[in-house]
């Protein structure tokens, strides 16, 4: 794999997944773990995130010290399940515009089916992270990534929980200027194209809808 893919190694990360793969967690505590990983994922996303210096006034004495330049950032999640990483990430970059693209994978072919797309007029020059907590054979992000080249975007991250190596070596090979992050890397699909041991359907666990 490349070295545009971050695993996430932390122990509150992988103690928070583990609750989150777990059949018996209620829909509550799904959401509010995908809240919170999604939050703690922040820090390592935004590592490179440009500053600048600015002059402040502390009771003290005058300084001058660093903020975050102001270059737009959106959040793309892919619709259902990507939805419920926005809350968590908003709560670290309360100024991030939301955009959304709507996809779902036909049960037969597993092939991603767009429905929808709303995206901030001027994308192209923020830094756009994409979410989506499920990375399977990478087909939906492989299309939400399409549209969002299409439309000029540029410094594009990816941000996943559960991420198969399928999908994964899929992206980092056809989008190689794509920064990928996952919580965490499955090995394996089933006949469905299901990510195992992974942690089910997350848009039924996230809205209930089974
Ligand atoms: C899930 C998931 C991803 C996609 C992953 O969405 O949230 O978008 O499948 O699979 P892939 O990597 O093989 O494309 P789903 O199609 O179930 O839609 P939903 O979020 O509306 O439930
Ligand atoms: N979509 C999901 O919600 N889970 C998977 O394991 C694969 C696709």
């Amino acid at each position: 794999m490349g070295d545009n893919v971050f695993i996430f190694g932390h122990p509150l990360i992988q103690h928070k997944v583990s609750l989150l793969r777990d059949k018996n967690t209620s829909m509550k505590d799904f959401r509010d773990l995908v809240d919170e990983i999604s939050m703690l994922m922040v820090y390592e996303i935004t590592k490179d995130f440009p500053l600048v210096e600015v002059e402040i006034e502390t009771p003290i004495a005058k300084t001058k010290t660093k903020v975050l330049s102001d270059r737009k950032v959106s959040l793309v999640p892919i619709l259902r399940a990507g939805i419920g990483m926005v809350r968590g990430i908003q709560q670290l970059l309360p100024n991030a515009r939301v955009g959304h693209i709507g996809l779902y994978r036909d049960h037969e072919t597993q092939l991603p089916v767009e429905y929808y797309c709303k995206l901030p007029q001027d994308i192209a020059e923020s830094t756009v992270i994409v979410l989506d907590p499920m990375f399977a054979t990478g087909g939906s992000i492989a299309a939400a990534l399409r549209i969002l080249f299409n439309r000029g975007c540029t410094d594009i991250r990816l941000v996943c929980i559960v991420a198969a190596r399928r999908g994964v070596e899929r992206i980092s090979s056809e989008f190689p200027d794509v920064k990928i992050y996952c919580a965490a890397f499955d090995e394996e699909l089933n006949a469905n194209a299901y990510i195992v041991p992974g942690l089910g359907d997350a848009g039924d666990r996230l809205f209930g809808t089974k």
